[in-house]
């Protein structure tokens, strides 16, 4: 879905014959499709139901979701100190870890950049080794933090090279950033592989793995890390709900990690205050809608045969790794 989006909405918007060049500068990426939606927008045209470029699920939020909203109001005069509590003990279930393992944020992006600020800053200037391209909002915050990053490209079928990145990993490292499935090509790492590189890159430098997309897996559980911060590794593991449950607005994402980590964290956010009180009764009411989880893959699962099929018509091919495409003419 990732890659597919990314690339369909950049080769179409821009006519852009170099997609690999622009596929390896994500940031550059998204503030070419920002201006030119914005140009739509001026020109009088309607806003798009789904704009493709930026990963937002049009098939919500859950009816359940909307109804917390609203429900919300009433008491959103008061901070949601209560509501807070009840998310973090929820997720907390969901994930099969403690309490003291979840760190709520104003969407996963607060927690990226508090994971950039305290180890660029701790390390003093250390460098994130991550894959290329990749989702670079860590990276880049670390950079204009004054930190390093060390870019290791993807392998020649855009899979994250573990063995690469783990020569990189050296005193210098400040953190090694895993995005699975990858944005943007939308490739997963094997979990087995992916286990064994957490458990020997932890005992050196701590490991961050964003699972922004692991819902559209085909098993979300089999495929997380969350496991790793269970047996007490030094992994993070960041979520969101503005993919699946189709929060980007509302911003509400969660990092699992040992408590001594979460406690680092928070001097670098909110540590979930700069979440509405009806965000977080939406978030804790979407997180028991199964049937909407169910439907939102399902949907997605559906768009995405539709637009690899309509590549192929268009003599695109379409590189198929499970569960996400991609696609060079
Ligand atoms: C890989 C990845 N991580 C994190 C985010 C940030 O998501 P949010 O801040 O909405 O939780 C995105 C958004 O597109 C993403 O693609």
């Amino acid at each position: 879905m990732v890659e597919v989006r990314h690339h369909l909405a950049t080769g179409i918007a821009f006519g852009a014959p170099s997609l690999q060049a622009l596929a390896t500068d994500t940031s550059r990426r998204h503030q070419l499709l920002a201006r030119h939606y914005e140009a739509r927008l001026l020109a009088g045209m309607p806003p798009l139901k789904a704009r493709l470029f930026a990963n937002e699920n049009p098939f919500g939020p859950s009816e359940k979701a909307k109804q917390a909203i609203i429900d919300s109001l009433r008491d959103s005069y008061m901070y949601a100190f209560m509501s807070m509590k009840q998310l973090v003990s929820q997720t907390a279930q969901e994930e099969g870890v403690k309490e003291e393992n979840i760190l709520l944020g104003a969407g996963s992006s607060e927690l990226l950049l508090a994971a950039a600020l305290h180890y660029t800053l701790s390390t003093k200037g250390g460098k994130i080794v991550s894959a290329d391209p990749s989702y670079t909002w860590m990276m880049e915050a670390a950079v204009e933090h004054g930190g390093g990053w060390e870019k290791v490209p993807l392998t020649k079928d855009y899979m994250h090279d573990l063995d690469g990145m783990e020569k990189r990993v050296n005193a210098g490292t400040s953190l090694v950033y895993i995005c699975n499935p990858n944005n943007p090509t939308g490739t997963v790492v094997n979990p087995e592989k992916l286990r064994s590189f957490c458990e020997a890159v932890s005992r050196k430098k701590p490991v961050f793995v964003d699972e922004a997309y692991i819902d559209y897996t085909d098993d979300p559980k089999k495929h997380s890390m969350v496991d790793c911060v269970r047996k007490g590794q030094n992994v993070m593991v960041a979520r969101t709900f503005s993919k699946l449950h189709a929060f980007a607005g509302l911003r509400v994402g969660y990092l699992v990690a040992q408590p001594a980590t979460i406690k680092l964290m928070k001097k670098y956010c909110s540590g979930g205050f700069d979440m509405s009180a009806p965000s977080v009764a939406a978030a804790t009411a979407s997180l028991q809608d199964t049937e909407f989880r169910e439907y939102a893959r399902a949907k997605n699962a559906e768009s995405k045969a539709f637009l690899c099929k309509t590549l192929k018509e268009e003599g695109m091919n379409t590189y198929r790794r499970m569960p996400i495409s991609y696609f060079s003419r």
